[in-house]
């Protein structure tokens, strides 16, 4: 149990996650429980946040929890619908606002507040969202600071730790929002800073002894970042008794299964090598449908992954490499489609007859965490840094049907692709690339001959979670000298091009 826990209310807004992100960043451990279903023992907790909402303090059916057990007895910063619900509740006048509340704006101090304000000058940047304002302040509530449009921008309720600001101090845009922030959780309410990679590390692997105990756990590896991170973590706590499987199914980048498998090998991991790359092929032939083939991929890998836990006896536990997004999503107030991402996010959705209970050592952290808690462990930078790769593999980036040679055309212009970007020093700033082939011919010249050959698309593009993302714009001379390359290298190819769409509207796997 982590000491110094941070609640933060969830009340839906786009931008909860956010705050937490921010806590994270302070070395401050926090958690995200929705309005309607709040964490049962509140001793654990030594400061409580509210997050903002789409909801109106005043519509139909908005979220209006009971705050008596929070509010006077824990240090309490409430943000945006936070500090309108919190004025509401406390004897304030929520209303419609009759000025546009939205963009940036500029603190004016009204009263001094040393501790909460330290550090943030007069004129401040901020951030406001909303269309209802705070028309009048709560009993014993005191106006701290106003915006040329807010009179009530920040406010809090006398004889308490209690503070509410109309802003939202975790967007970037507000410029001394994380100083905020911190002065609150910090200075006003004393939650130490010891969330560190390490001390995650320390606590999680004492958990998973705790947890799991001299049973044996199954993995599924898959060369990426989190179910890596999972198994090493799972490996510290548990050593031999962790059987990673790392399924081959064909659909990997050029040398992955080999040089990915050695690398865990390198690193003390107890994992078997599954190629299973003809069974995956056989079960795709003739198949050109996108979904029909993700479910054939899906289905082939849980029956390889089931054979094989099968063999491992008295397996008792299944390891995830599930991230907190997944879990605040499955959670949330809006209720996300949780289910669909997991079936995405783990080893392709887990068949009841497995029976295998679950230990998910990533659930409570972040992606970037997930690589920083891997820093710390000493995994491989250049193993922490890959992009990520969908389940499916090549499957989905060759449209139509697959065969070998298709695989092996498009792993030679992929492998191309990708060291040109890591020779370039342009690995690390696109968050994802790959190539596709496509279902066409084009007609092309190859000294006196005619071509009749495939064309191949590059895609790059940066994101921050893959659920929208923008095309990069690769210098020209780098695509010029990838697409020769190519071209010249690459038997069957004579046309590259590449892809500037975004997402939305196009998707960045193209199946
Ligand atoms: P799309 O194509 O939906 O992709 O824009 C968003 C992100 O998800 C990855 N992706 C998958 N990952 N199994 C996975 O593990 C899948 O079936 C799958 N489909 C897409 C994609 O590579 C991108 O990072």
């Amino acid at each position: 149990m982590q000491q110094h826990n941070v609640l933060i209310l969830d009340f839906g807004s786009q931008y909860t996650q956010l705050i937490a992100r921010r806590v994270r960043e302070l070395n401050i451990y926090c958690e995200i429980h929705p309005y309607n279903n709040p964490p049962k023992e509140l001793e654990n907790f030594k400061a409580v946040l509210l997050s903002g909402s789409p909801s109106s303090v005043r519509s139909e059916d908005p979220p209006h929890p009971d705050l008596s057990e929070i509010r006077g007895k824990k240090p309490l910063l409430a943000v945006c619908y936070g500090a309108q619900y919190l004025a509401h509740f406390s004897g304030g006048l929520v209303g419609q606002s009759n000025t546009r509340e939205y963009g940036r704006a500029n603190l004016s101090f009204v009263k001094e507040d040393e501790l909460f304000f330290e550090g943030i000058s007069a004129g401040s940047q901020v951030w406001m969202s909303h269309s209802d304002t705070i028309k009048e302040l709560p009993t014993n509530g005191l106006r701290l600071a106003s915006t040329h449009d807010v009179e009530n921008a920040a406010y809090r309720i006398e004889g308490e730790e209690t503070y509410a600001i109309q802003f939202h101090p975790e967007v970037y845009h507000s410029t001394d929002g994380k100083q905020l922030l911190e002065n609150f959780l910090v200075k006003i309410a004393n939650v130490a800073q010891t969330w560190t990679p390490d001390s995650f590390v320390e606590s999680t692997v004492a958990a998973l002894q705790e947890k799991v105990g001299n049973e044996k756990v199954v993995l599924g590896l898959s060369g990426g970042v989190d179910s890596t991170v999972a198994a090493v973590l799972l490996h510290k706590a548990i050593g031999e008794n962790l059987h990673c499987i790392f399924v081959n199914n064909g659909l990997l980048r050029k040398n992955e299964f080999t040089d990915v498998l050695k690398q865990y090998e390198g690193m003390g991991l107890n994992v078997k090598g599954v190629d299973a790359s003809d069974r995956f092929m056989d079960a795709l032939t003739g198949i050109t449908e996108p979904e029909a083939k993700r479910k054939a991929i899906g289905r082939v890998f849980i029956e390889v992954f089931d054979d094989e836990a099968h063999q491992i006896e008295d397996a008792k536990w299944l390891a995830q490499g599930t991230i907190y997004p997944d879990v605040i999503e499955s959670v949330s107030v809006n209720g996300g489609p949780s289910a669909t991402i997991k079936s995405h996010h783990n080893v392709g959705g887990l068949p009841d007859f497995m029976k295998l209970k679950i230990v998910e050592p990533l659930r409570m952290i972040f992606k970037d965490e997930v690589r920083r808690v891997g820093a710390s462990m000493g995994i491989d930078k250049e193993l922490l840094g890959r992009h990520p790769f969908p389940g499916p593999g090549l499957g989905i980036r060759i449209l139509g049907d697959i065969t070998k040679e298709k695989v092996r055309i498009l792993q030679e212009v992929d492998a191309i692709f990708i060291n040109g970007l890591k020779e370039n020093g342009l690995y690390d700033k696109v968050w994802q690339a790959g190539a596709m082939l496509l279902p066409v011919n084009s007609v092309g010249v190859m000294g006196d001959e005619r071509t009749y050959e495939k064309v191949v698309a590059l895609r790059a593009v940066e994101s921050t979670d893959g659920m929208t993302a923008d095309w990069v714009n690769l210098p020209y001379e780098f695509l010029q000298k990838t697409s020769n390359d190519i071209i010249n290298k690459v038997k069957g190819v004579n046309r590259v091009v590449y892809d500037i769409s975004s997402k939305p509207p196009a998707t960045i796997e193209w199946e």
